[in-house]
């Protein structure tokens, strides 16, 4: 028995005889003839059986359905008459490992024919519900390669410039960010919390002395929010480093860690994210645009009319976020911008503050989504004390607050949400971007 190789290997392997395994794409079995396409993960390739010479693998083909998995043991042949890249695979053998029974869901709309009625396409929570079916698409499966890249050029760039990688625990004695919108779980006898952020930990590392960390980790946030950009658990992309001079020091650092990646994923699959997505790659020039949230609605309001009552301009509305976006378009035909000077009252506790008590910290803004928080923290123990009792928080972060108490450089970090980013990237909903959403009503699979 000869060993697999993948579909895009035997595309070129021309007059040899190749064993391939895969997923059942198409499959029309005729009185003389039977066509299957077989798909693994590197691409698809025609089978031509001609029955009357194979009279011996009629009967397996007769139990074939589509997305049933089968492994082909043939020979490599060039056709000019075949649309897909011009070559056939005439089999010697067919073995089935997996009958797939009928699809559940329609993954794609299928136009009318003469026989069959239109089949419209299932609704993304439809084909969550056979999420595993769903990701068998070949943009599905794109996705997830380009998201690798996305996520690994990130991890590249950050281990080229020291950082190191942690991994904090999920499961945590108090709430991180702020009482609210936490999940809390049985812990034996007690309650536990799953992390709203690695936020302390990543601090800690801070006063540990480890300088430059990151960490890529699920991040859980128990918010009942029914939009296309949030989840209840997403992936996180969060690092914190030391020695900084101010939050503009973490502001650079992001947007050359973005256009270092968006540089990587343009090279890699531009052209693919163009042609199945339908949106271009843009590699953004440094620096991004910053302006203040003060500033921000007075130019939405000059240019758009876009009015917001005074008591909510501390903080970005849903619409300001969008708008933005394309604010820094006409102005500087840049897709992302930096927003800063927040209300103290909007923001987490330890952010530090400068003089007037505005936090030092930002939202990036991309495409009109956030996509990141960041600030400079506030490292120094009494008045990060005196934050958090603010907030009525003193007690439950008591632990966190030691981390200070012993020596700790000045520092700050972000946190960037990884889901946000390839929906973004991909023109996308948060839903059809993760691997399995979770939302309220969403558990399973
Ligand atoms: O803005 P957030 O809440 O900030 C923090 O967690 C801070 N600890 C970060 C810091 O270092 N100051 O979350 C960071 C990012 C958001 O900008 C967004 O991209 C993503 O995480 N995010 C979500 N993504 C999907 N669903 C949700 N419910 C999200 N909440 C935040
Ligand atoms: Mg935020």
């Amino acid at each position: 028995m000869s060993k697999r190789i993948y579909i895009a290997d035997a595309i070129q392997a021309v007059n040899q005889k190749v064993l391939i395994q895969g997923f059942i794409d198409n499959l029309r079995d005729s009185k003389y003839m039977a066509f299957i396409v077989l798909k693994d993960i590197t691409g698809k390739i025609q089978i031509t059986i001609e029955k009357e010479t194979h009279p011996e693998l009629c009967e397996t083909i007769s139990q074939l359905t589509e997305d049933s998995v089968i492994t082909i043991l043939g020979t490599v042949a060039s056709n000019d008459y075949v649309k897909l890249n011009g070559v056939e695979v005439i089999p010697e053998s067919i073995q089935i490992e997996s009958i797939a029974d009928a699809l559940p869901i329609v993954r794609k709309a299928i136009p009318a024919t003469k026989k069959k009625k239109a089949l419209e396409r299932s609704s993304i929570d439809q084909r969550i519900d056979y999420r595993w079916i769903d990701l068998r698409t070949d943009e599905n499966q794109l996705m997830f390669q380009i998201q690798t890249t996305m996520v690994n050029a990130m991890r590249q760039y950050l281990l080229d410039n020291n950082f190191i990688e942690i991994h904090t625990p999920k499961l945590i004695g108090a709430a991180s960010e702020s009482g609210a919108d936490v999940f809390e779980v049985k812990y034996f006898d007690r309650n536990a919390y799953l992390a709203q952020s690695p936020q302390f930990y990543k601090q800690m590392a801070m006063a540990s002395g480890l300088e430059r960390i990151f960490e890529v980790g699920p991040v859980f946030r128990a918010e009942k929010s029914y939009t296309n950009r949030h989840t209840t658990e997403f992936t996180g992309f969060d690092l914190e480093f030391s020695y900084i001079v101010s939050y503009q020091d973490v502001m650079d650092l992001e947007a050359n860690l973005l256009i270092y990646m968006l540089k990587k994923v343009e090279e890699k699959y531009g052209n693919q994210i163009k042609e199945i997505f339908g949106t271009e790659v843009i590699v953004p020039a440094f620096p991004f645009p910053t302006i203040t949230l003060h500033d921000l609605y007075d130019e939405l309001e000059k240019n758009y009319g876009y009015k917001v009552d005074e008591s909510e301009k501390g903080d970005l509305t849903t619409e300001a976020e969008q708008l933005s976006y394309k604010w820094s378009m006409e102005k500087y035909g840049h897709e992302f911008l930096f927003v800063t000077g927040f209300d103290a009252q909007k923001r987490a506790f330890y952010h530090m503050r400068d003089e007037n008590g505005v936090p030092l910290g930002y939202d990036l803004i991309w495409r009109g989504v956030e996509i990141t928080t960041g600030a400079q923290r506030e490292h120094r123990y009494d008045i990060l004390k005196k934050q958090a009792a603010e907030k009525g928080l003193e007690e439950d972060v008591k632990f966190y607050l030691e981390f200070f108490k012993y020596g700790c450089p000045p520092h700050g970090g972000f946190g960037l949400g990884v889901d946000r980013l390839t929906m973004l990237l991909l023109n996308l909903g948060i839903k059809d971007a993760m691997y399995i959403f979770r939302g309220p009503n969403r558990l399973n699979p």
